[in-house]
This record gives C-alpha cells, sequence and structure tokens, in this order.
C-alpha cells in the first residue's frame, strides 16, 4: 500500500555526466513530500559524492550491500519503495536491469522492487541505438517498466542528438503521474497526439492564431507516457517544455501539423487530434511586412486549410491507415455541444469525438477542462470538470478499452 501522505521514493543513480541534475530531482521530490532513498553505484559517486545525497535527502547513502547488513538494505529498499526511479539510466545499468545482475544495492533492489519501476537514460547516441541497449530496452519495457527515449540536444563535449537526459521537472511529473496507481495498459502502444494551436502567416511578423495552450494536448502525451505508451507529440507554438519520455516535433501551420500527424499516424496505434487546428489560412503570404497605407488596409483573403482529422478517417476507410488504428478528435463548441458534436462526430469519421465548451475561462489555458465523449455506436461519457489529466486518463481508457 502507498503511504499517501509520504510515497516512498527510490531515486537510483548510475554513472552518467547527467548525476547532476539528478539533484534537482531529488529536491522535486523532497520538497513535494517524498520520503526519497537514493542509491548510487559506485562509479555514480565520482560525479556526485555521497554527502550531497545524504544531505538533500535526509538518509544515509550506499552503493554497497555490505552495510547495515542486519537491516538486510538489498531486499527491503526494493520490496518497500513505491516507485524506483533510476535517473539517469546508464546503458551498462540498464543491461544489467534486463539481465537481473546484481553486483551493487541499486541492481539488487531493481530485481527486489514489485512497485513501478521508471528509468530515465542518458547516454550517447551510438550507446542509445546499439542494438544490445535496443534489445535491452525493450526487454526492460516488455516487464512493465517505464523507459523514457531520451531527448535530443547537446551531449557532453562538442556533439548533438539523441541522448540527453530529459529535464528533470518532466521526470518529476511523470513520477508522479506513474505513483498515481494507473495501469500501464498502453505497453507497447505508439501512440501520436497533436496539440497547441496553428498559426497561419500573414507576414514575416503576423499570423493568424487561437488561444489554444496545448495544455490538454500535453496532459494527454504525459498521461500516455505514465500508462507505457511511446508517444510523438505534434506541438504547434505552446509554450510548454517537451514531456519526458515523448518525441516531440514542433510545427507552426496546420499543414506543417498535417505532415507530421500523417507520417507519424503511419506507425501509430491511436491518433489523439487535440490540436486547435485552423480552417483557413490567408491565400497568400506577403514576403515582407505589410506596410500600414494611407487609406483602408486591403481585405484578407481566406483558402481553406485541409481538414486533417477527417483526413485520418478517410485514410483509415481506404486502407491507408490499418483498420486497427483508433481516431480521436476534440471539438471545442460554444453551444448546442451535443448535436453539434454528434454531426461532426460523424463528419469526420472518428472513433470519439471530446466535445468540450469553449468560451470565456473555459477550456482555452486554464488547468481544468470538462467534457462529453461521444462515440461511433456508443452512449456519451460525461467528463465532470476537474484537472486536464482526469481528462486525459478518460480518453486512454476508451482508446486502450478499444485496442484490446
Ligand atoms: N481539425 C483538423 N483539421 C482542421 C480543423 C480541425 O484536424 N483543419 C480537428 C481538430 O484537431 C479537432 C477536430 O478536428 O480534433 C474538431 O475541430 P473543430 O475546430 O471543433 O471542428 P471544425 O471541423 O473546424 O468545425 P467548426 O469549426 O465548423 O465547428
Amino acid at each position: 500500500m502507498i503511504d499517501e501522505a509520504r510515497p516512498g521514493v527510490v531515486l537510483g543513480v548510475s554513472a552518467g555526466i547527467a548525476a547532476y541534475k539528478a539533484c534537482e530531482l531529488l529536491r522535486l521530490f523532497t520538497e513535494s513530500g517524498h520520503d526519497v532513498r537514493v542509491v548510487p553505484t559506485r562509479e555514480a559517486l565520482r560525479f556526485v559524492g555521497e554527502p550531497t545525497w545524504a544531505a538533500l535527502s535526509g538518509h544515509p547513502v550506499t552503493a554497497e550491500v555490505w552495510e547495515d547488513v542486519h537491516e538486510v538494505p538489498h531486499v527491503r529498499i526494493g520490496q518497500e519503495a513505491d516507485l524506483v526511479v533510476v535517473a539517469p539510466a546508464t546503458a551498462d545499468v540498464l543491461a544489467k536491469a534486463a539481465h537481473g545482475i546484481a553486483g551493487d544495492l541499486l541492481t539488487n533492489t531493481l530485481l527486489t522492487a514489485r512497485c513501478p519501476v521508471v528509468f530515465a537514460p542518458a547516454m550517447h547516441t551510438e550507446m542509445w541505438e546499439h542494438p544490445a541497449t535496443r534489445a535491452n530496452v525493450a526487454t526492460l519495457r516488455e516487464r512493465g517498466a517505464v523507459v523514457l527515449d531520451p531527448a535530443v540536444g547537446r551531449l557532453t563535449g562538442a556533439d548533438t542528438g539523441r541522448g540527453r537526459l530529459p529535464d528533470p521537472r518532466e521526470i518529476f511529473e511523470l513520477c508522479r503521474l506513474v505513483l498515481a496507481g494507473r495501469p500501464r495498459d498502453l505497453t507497447g502502444r505508439h501512440v501520436v497526439v497533436s496539440a497547441g494551436g496553428t498559426r497561419e502567416a500573414l507576414d514575416p511578423v503576423r499570423f493568424l492564431g487561437n488561444r489554444s495552450s496545448g495544455l490538454q494536448g500535453f496532459a494527454l502525451a504525459r498521461t500516455a507516457l505514465a500508462r507505457g505508451a511511446e508517444v510523438t507529440l505534434v506541438a504547434a507554438n505552446v509554450a510548454l517544455g517537451d514531456p519526458a519520455g515523448a518525441k516531440v516535433v514542433r510545427v507552426e501551420s496546420a499543414r506543417e501539423l498535417r505532415a507530421a500527424v500523417i507520417e507519424a499516424a503511419a506507425a501509430a496505434d491511436a491518433v489523439v487530434m487535440a490540436a486547435a487546428v485552423a480552417d483557413f489560412r490567408p491565400a497568400e503570404r506577403q514576403d515582407s511586412k505589410i506596410k500600414k497605407t494611407a487609406g483602408e488596409p486591403d481585405p484578407i483573403r481566406l483558402v481553406k486549410n485541409p481538414d486533417i482529422l477527417a483526413e485520418l478517417g478517410e485514410r483509415r476507410r481506404s486502407g491507408q491507415l490499418p483498420a486497427g488504428t483508433v481516431v480521436v478528435g476534440f471539438a471545442a463548441e460554444t453551444d448546442d455541444i451535443l448535436r453539434n458534436g454528434r454531426a461532426k462526430l460523424e463528419r469526420k469519421g472518428c472513433d470519439l469525438l471530446v466535445v468540450n465548451q469553449v468560451g470565456e475561462n473555459l477550456a482555452f489555458g486554464t488547468p481544468d477542462n470538462a467534457a462529453v465523449v461521444l462515440s461511433a455506436g456508443g452512449a456519451p461519457v460525461e467528463i465532470p470538470r476537474g484537472p486536464k489529466e482526469d481528462l486525459a486518463h478518460v480518453v486512454w481508457d476508451l482508446v486502450a478499452a478499444r485496442l484490446s
């Protein structure tokens, strides 16, 4: 049973240069009421020393199984944990965990833990892409561990690529969701989520846009990751950090968003279109800034953008997408939301349509959302006003039911 007042977290730290970032992760846990035992590997202590971990966690710290042997720590620490998170996880620790090798306190803890386990790998791109690491990651995921894809960016030294430890705040967010105890029923599934609002350029400095903050789409991505999915997040113009473990594709216009979604959808089990896509764009984009002229400005002529959700439905019908791909749309309605929603579900040919009422202080930019989910052939599911995360979980419950 999780002690909800003070969940017990084991923070495993292996020997990567990103070990220093785990200090921030540790603080995020302790400052939000978690009881954290830090278990570094021997080599990790060359990057950040024992006094730092002990002072920040308030617990003794060792890499060895030979200390306090009367308390049998190599078994007890894992047994008592509500969550084990290894950050950074090196290729070496992933290999040991995948093969059950237990030569120190951390790897023993990984063998005895029966709680959720999250690995946040960080290493050079070559190591991450090596067939040995790929196989070890696949094994760990199959066994139900959440193994986050590393972020892309500057690595140790001059090189850049996939291999960076995700932002500690995002690892923390993901761990919080995993600790909430939802099933990891999207393990082995690839989902695509679009988020944010598209911008259609008028000239190099101006655009037609909308108020979407991307919060609902990002909540969908984070909750899917916590439920074990591989996530591609196509994000249009949002001021939010990359969720830990997601492949994030940043786009601006509806046409860019379409290209990214259609490409990712080919290998997806589910596509959730949470983005607010502009229906129209200016017929012409001026190459230089539109100047204030004497007299009235020219009217802006608009042309239609592609309807991506309708295209996904169409591609599935015509066999360009597998018949089993689950397609989910969102509908923002200001009035008569049920009738408009039903008509839209039919028109777009999707499986589920999450209809929410928008207007002043409703849905856009707020942490809360309320909705009703309509499905082809099913009864509507009411989602009361609550965190966008809760709404996201209901969507994944319905998606997971369709996938099984
Ligand atoms: N959508 C899309 N492509 C567009 C417009 C919308 O894929 N060009 C998707 C949105 O991501 C959302 C759903 O369609 O999942 C419904 O969006 P909404 O704006 O409510 O519907 P519209 O088709 O634009 O209908 P209307 O604005 O007339 O209500």
